[in-house]
């Protein structure tokens, strides 16, 4: 999810354009760049900070009152000075720059290669430039309207062309822009904070219009040229707030961006009839002959892998192991070129991960990297790569990128039981097209009640339990470690089944009990393991799936997630548990994006 900026006005455009990039640094970005017509088109590109980009300008800054912007965080190809945007097409008259996923670009960059387009980049955007190239007729906003009709996926795009130095085109499908209006100029935006310097007024796109923007006006038109009139908001939020597009939190804004990070995990991957395209990621080679899978991870990550090795174990014949990554480095394991070794890392740059990886790569083994970072160690030193493309997560606590890795997980488990058995569950991947709007019904519907619940139990309590079987298990796991973290509550994850041997002991009236209970086969036991807990009088949140069954005599508490397959219900599970951590954490007064003791990135053993 990269950052996009755009200007037309009074003034050179440079300024402009580096003030509102200084503006989405906080996002995270790997390269930036910025094109000015001045007569010509001038570009101006650097794989690193804005302060190297400005540092371009130390000589003298064209005077072009047209340009735009872009920060980087690479979901196609590396980061380089190639791939940074904008990105122009083969005249080099004009300029795109772009945030989302095109999901077709591959088969449109075969036919306009084969139509003598040439590239420079590998990127999914250059197609953009070149269909707008293919399209133009003398108008930039037709050929523009033209070349997205072509797309499938999902973008944020503003073109400029040296033809036309008073014309700045923006477009949106599921992915924002947000024009802010001065006087006698126009800025461009894909989030708020950009904004705040120039103005409190804005216009915002809604999905499938496309904005004509000069020094006088805006006009906006939807996909059959009718014009339509934008809707105006007024910015009331500080730089701070808009930062976190008016959350108080990193974590509580990347907790609700899980719909639209799993839309892109999907993206390209799934067709909407359940289709399976992972053949470009993961070549036919790297799993041939296996006879043994190793997912190894740490802290979230590694309950990330906990869910894929049941996934892979349910589903094939396979000998399958969920590793600790800092286990995995010193101790005594079977690996060798039969073996996939699958490194699940939101960073990619997790030092015991990258440790245990090399290990399983010298005795032999074929390494899938699965990660949120394009171009990270990780990534690198991988044979094949699985990108979550959850978007920069900056909290501490990882909550869309562990989501993200399940939805890889389900995917690749379907994708390795269709190359080992010929065939897969197809109803698993139909209900994982679900998953984003249950995501976001379960956001809507759940969010005040958590609240509640956390800020007066949770929050108080010094020791908790998380409950579950099966499934269910790698998702307590996941659900304790947020609130450990970020509450600083004591919490532990335990199969329900293995209370009575021993852990019981410390349930008493008013412990607080979190239990899911997603997985049909196992539910008459798990209910029967609560009934102990609330012979106790333990207190239980339970969150279960079936919406049928009487939990009266076995929870205080109910949360019902919307029904999906079993083996996607950790998705769902996710999100209640991630908020009762988050709002246990705010009840308590901690600095939830930076909990004590903690770092993002864990580099060090
Ligand atoms: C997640 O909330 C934690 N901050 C932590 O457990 C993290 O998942 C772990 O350090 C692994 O990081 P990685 O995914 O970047 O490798």
């Amino acid at each position: 999810m990269c950052g996009i900026v755009g200007y037309v006005g009074r003034t050179t455009a440079v300024q402009p354009l580096l003030k509102g990039l200084k503006k989405l640094e906080y996002r995270g970005y790997d390269s930036a760049g910025i094109a000015v017509v001045e007569p010509h088109l001038q570009v101006y590109k650097t794989q690193g900070r804005i302060a190297d980009l400005e540092a371009l300008f130390t000589k003298g800054v064209p005077q072009g009152t047209l340009g735009i912007g872009h920060t980087r965080w690479a979901t196609h190809g590396q980061p380089s000075w190639e791939n940074a945007h904008p990105h122009c097409d083969c005249s080099e008259e004009i300029a795109v720059v772009h945030n989302g996923i095109i999901e077709n670009y591959l088969e449109l960059r075969k036919e306009l290669e084969a139509e003598g387009h040439v590239f420079r980049s590998e990127t999914d955007t250059e197609v953009v430039s070149h269909l707008v190239e293919k399209y133009y007729e003398g108008d930039l906003g037709c050929a523009v309207q033209a070349a997205i009709a072509q797309l499938i996926g999902s973008y944020a795009l503003a073109v400029v062309s040296s033809r036309h130095p008073n014309e700045l085109i923006a477009v949106r499908q599921d992915s924002p822009l947000v024009i802010g209006v001065g006087e006698e100029e126009y800025i461009l935006a894909s989030d708020v904070p950009a904004l705040l310097d120039f103005t409190r007024t804005a216009w915002v796109l809604d999905d499938g219009q496309v904005a004509r923007i000069t020094r006088e006006s805006v006009v906006v038109f939807d996909q059959h040229g009718e014009q339509q009139k934008p809707q105006t908001i007024r910015i009331n939020w500080d730089p701070v707030q808009a930062e976190k597009e008016g959350y108080a939190h990193f974590m509580l804004k990347e907790i609700h961006e899980q719909p639209r990070a799993i839309r892109q995990t999907l993206a390209g991957r799934l067709g909407v009839r359940g289709n399976l395209q992972l053949a470009e990621e993961i070549p036919a080679d790297l799993l041939h002959g296996i006879t043994d899978v190793h997912l190894i991870a740490c802290g979230t990550a590694y309950h990330a892998a906990l869910y894929g090795a049941y996934l892979l174990q349910d589903s094939t014949d396979l000998q399958v192991h969920a590793e600790l990554a800092s286990e995995y480095r010193y101790k005594r394991v079977r690996v060798d070129d039969r073996t996939l070794a699958i490194a699940i890392s939101q960073s990619g740059e997790t030092a015991d991960t990258l440790g245990a990886i090399r290990k399983a790569k010298a005795a032999g083994a074929r390494i899938l990297a699965i990660t949120n970072v394009v171009g990270s160690t990780l990534a690198r030193e991988a044979d094949a790569v699985m990108y979550t493309h959850a978007g920069p997560e900056i909290a501490v606590a990882s909550t869309k990128a562990y989501t993200a890795q399940l939805c890889c997980l389900g995917l690749l488990a379907a994708y390795v039981q269709l190359h080992l058995r010929g065939a897969y569950d197809p109803e698993l991947l139909r209900q994982l097209l679900e998953i984003p709007d249950q995501m976001a019904s379960i956001l809507q519907a759940c969010e005040e009640r958590v609240k509640e619940y956390a800020g007066q139990r949770l929050a108080a309590a010094s020791d908790t339990f998380y409950l579950g079987r099966g499934l269910d298990l790698a998702s307590a796991m996941e659900g304790q470690l947020k609130l450990k973290e970020i509450a600083y509550v004591h919490a532990e994850a335990l199969p329900a089944g293995e209370l009575k041997h021993g852990t019981l002991a410390l349930i008493e009236p008013g412990v607080p009990i979190v239990a899911l209970a997603t997985q049909p086969h196992l539910l008459d036991k798990l209910l029967s393991n609560l009934r102990e807990v609330k012979a106790r009088n333990g207190e239980v949140f339970l969150i279960a799936m079936d919406g049928e069954r009487d939990y009266s005599q076995t929870a205080d508490e109910v949360l019902l997630v919307p029904p999906t397959h079993p083996m996607l219900a950790p998705l769902l599970t996710a999100l209640p548990m991630q908020l009762m951590a988050y709002y246990a954490a705010t009840a308590r007064g901690h600095d939830v994006d930076k909990p004590r003791n903690l770092a993002k990135s864990v580099t060090v053993e």
